[in-house]
């Protein structure tokens, strides 16, 4: 069973996937949040510059994730992507944000399968990198998905990870498991699941009904509690201290990596660990109601020395 971190925006950048496999472990793949390309001729900037760079993923299989419905840029970002030693590219065609979905690019890409089905078809040719898709079922229902299935089944592509809602639902209600399920029996490729697995018995429950199940792509499971692929495997449940090492840890390489106060990206990781204590509720509030830095250690210190784990 193959078990990746999904790419989270914000969240599971080059800093997170180092601390997490350092601290537990690598998993088998890592999907880069999602990059705009380039265009031709200019070379990666900003962020999605450190989120490509070898040295920040050593050790670590990478998949870059690129955003964009310019084939020219896709191809493009995948000549350097291959030069850097990278060896798959993946497609974003699930972004949900609408000013993603105006430009056509994510999941507003599936609003027009002809062209997606052409933009496929070019990249698949000229790509020197294997092309793999994270998608959405549609923008705004299920039925939509049958005709986006279609092209894909007519394309080579590497993999298809399937994050079974609509652009609609943003990351809300429950993903559907019967589309990922035709998309398993129809597909000519390898195909991945993606959404809501929380826990050992989310993750049973699929592999219960989908048992030809392959790759489970871990996204804010697997951030709220880093143990989750290790206790998947059947090892033990996170312990308060290892989670508290992954704090530490993942605070101090973010303080590293802004060059000053990382209390706010330590907040938006608290958003999904909370979850891990019994009462959520207080373990929130207590962190967010930190300021400086001071503050937060001392409000983490409390967290860590009083809550309990759920
Ligand atoms: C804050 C946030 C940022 C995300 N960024 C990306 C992204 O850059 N690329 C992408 O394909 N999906 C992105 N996603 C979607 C996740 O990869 C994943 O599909 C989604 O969270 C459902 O899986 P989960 O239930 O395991 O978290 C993002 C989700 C969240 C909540």
């Amino acid at each position: 069973m193959i078990l990746s971190l999904a790419p989270m925006e914000g969240i599971t950048g080059y800093v997170f996937r180092r601390v997490h496999a350092q601290c537990f472990g690598t998993l088998e793949k890592y999907y880069t949040p999602f990059l705009p390309t380039p265009r031709v001729g200019s070379r990666f900037g900003g962020r999605a510059s450190k989120e490509v760079a070898p040295a920040h993923n050593r050790g670590l299989n990478v998949v870059p994730q690129l955003l964009t419905k310019n084939a020219d840029e896709f191809v493009w970002s995948a000549q350097m992507l291959a030069e850097m030693g990278y060896r798959e590219v993946n497609l974003n065609l699930g972004c949900p944000s609408g000013t993603v979905v105006a430009k056509g690019k994510g999941s507003g890409f599936l609003r027009h399968p002809e062209e997606l089905e052409a933009f496929l078809r070019d990249v698949c040719a000229r790509s020197p990198l294997p092309v793999s898709v994270k998608t959405r079922l549609g923008l705004s229902d299920d039925s939509e998905y049958e005709a986006i299935l279609d092209v894909y089944c007519r394309m080579p592509l590497a993999e298809l990870i399937v994050h079974p809602r609509v652009q609609r639902d943003g990351y809300r209600g429950e993903p559907r498991w019967e589309p990922y399920g035709r998309t398993l029996e129809r597909a000519p490729f390898p195909v991945a699941y993606n959404g809501n697995i929380f826990g050992v018995a989310d993750f049973e429950a699929l592999v219960d009904a989908y048992p030809t199940t392959r790759h489970v792509m871990l996204g804010r499971g697997i951030v709220a509690n880093p143990a989750l692929a290790r206790m998947i495997g059947g090892g033990p449940a996170l312990g308060i201290d290892e989670l508290r090492r992954f704090h530490d840890r993942l605070f101090r390489a973010y303080e590293e990596e802004i060059g000053g106060n990382a209390v706010f990206r330590m907040k938006e990781w608290w958003s999904y660990a909370k979850d891990d204590f019994a009462d959520p509720h207080k373990v929130i509030k207590a962190v967010r109601k930190a300021r400086g830095v001071a503050d937060y250690e001392a409000a983490v210190e409390r967290v860590f020395n009083t809550a309990e784990l759920a």
